[in-house]
């Protein structure tokens, strides 16, 4: 299993799909895109699959994975919707929202995939290539970022094959991912809870549901010491160039992931500069904060100054995913 194999890249097209679904049924590994960033798919109920899938990704074994299925029906097969679940689903699926749930009586996931949670993480994504894989396979597929563990989420195809090359069989192109960041998660075991910011924001998520949502994720139930979002610890993202946040200016050396029209102070001496969205906007903000880190982490830099993001909408998602970018 620790055999390198080789890894083919495919456009997107009606053959690859079906070369994706030919592969999954076999008990291989797939990067495909999804409209937040690509997922490394393996079939959930293989667990032999899901085991190959912890191995390439390098990932702690005790960290579960979400299960991707076509439409909310198929999500009813695995997990259990209570009312703020069932309207948060209605609302938003296909699109990027987790949802944490009780996992279904005879629900046909690979234990391994749940880490022995009795919880599971489902997810309906809204990318036309995802969702031909799904519909192809005709089973779920369980799908982490396609990123070797504690390494960046991959936005691009190139991104995939850099970190994943010679660890998995197949990796479908999609182009760019549109959102650019992972997909919101939501608890809804009791009192829903924000476990992710992601890519649908915090106010959307409390308009359909009527209320504030708590961000704790320590408040959630769990088996044994299973850890609840692992994908949580403070270094999960993390270049390897040290990130200085809340940057206005630029000192010798560094590099600047800047935002906003505003230049900051010294920006001449900046080894590279990269503007997340020069025109303010956060939504463009985060289609490129994965691959803006990318190209500046491989500038040579002694530090990466980031400017200040505002925390609205998006803002609190790319925020937290630069704070742990920036953690030691
Ligand atoms: O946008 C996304 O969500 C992407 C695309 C590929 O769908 N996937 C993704 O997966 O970001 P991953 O594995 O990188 O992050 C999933 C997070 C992890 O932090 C994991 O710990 C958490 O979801 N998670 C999964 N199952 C859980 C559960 N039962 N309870 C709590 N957290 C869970
Ligand atoms: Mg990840």
């Amino acid at each position: 299993m620790t055999a390198p194999v080789v890894t083919r890249v495919s456009k997107a097209d009606a053959a690859s799909v079906a070369d994706a679904a030919r592969v999954l049924a076999a008990g291989g590994l797939v990067a495909f895109p999804t409209e937040t960033v690509y997922g490394l798919g393996a079939d959930a109920t293989d667990g032999r699959a899901v085991a190959r899938l912890y191995q390439a990704k390098g990932r702690p074994a005790f960290n579960p994975l979400i299960a991707h299925v076509i439409d909310p029906k198929a999500a009813q097969a695995l997990a259990r919707f209570d009312a703020d679940a069932a309207r948060l689903a209605a609302a938003f699926w296909p699109g990027p929202l987790t949802l944490v749930l009780a996992k279904a009586a005879r629900c046909p996931v690979a234990e391994l995939a749940t880490a022995g949670l009795d919880t599971i993480a489902v997810r309906v994504p809204d990318h036309k290539v995802a969702r031909a894989i799904l519909a192809a396979f005709g089973k779920p597929v369980v799908a982490p970022s396609a990123n070797r563990s504690g390494h960046l989420s991959p936005t691009r195809a190139e991104h995939v094959l850099a970190d994943l090359g010679g660890r998995i069989d197949l990796i479908v192109d999609g182009g760019a991912t549109p959102v650019g960041i992972e997909s919101t998660i939501i608890a809804c075991l009791g009192e829903p809870v924000l476990l992710r910011p992601g890519g649908l924001t915090r106010a959307a998520i409390e308009r359909t549901l009527g209320r504030k949502l708590a961000y704790t994720p320590s408040a959630i139930p769990r088996a044994d010491d299973a850890p609840l979002a692992p994908g949580m610890l403070a270094t999960h993202y993390a270049p390897r160039t040290r990130l200085r946040l809340n940057a206005h200016h630029v000192k010798p050396g560094e590099a600047l992931l800047a935002f906003g029209s505003t230049p900051a102070e010294g920006v001449k001496r900046a080894k590279k500069v990269l503007n997340l969205s020069a025109r303010g906007d956060l939504i463009e903000a985060a289609a490129n904060l994965f691959s803006h880190l990318r190209a500046l982490d491989a500038a040579g830099a002694g530090a990466i100054a980031v400017m200040p993001i505002p925390g609205e909408g998006l803002g609190e998602a790319i925020n937290d995913r630069l704070a742990r970018a920036a953690a030691p």
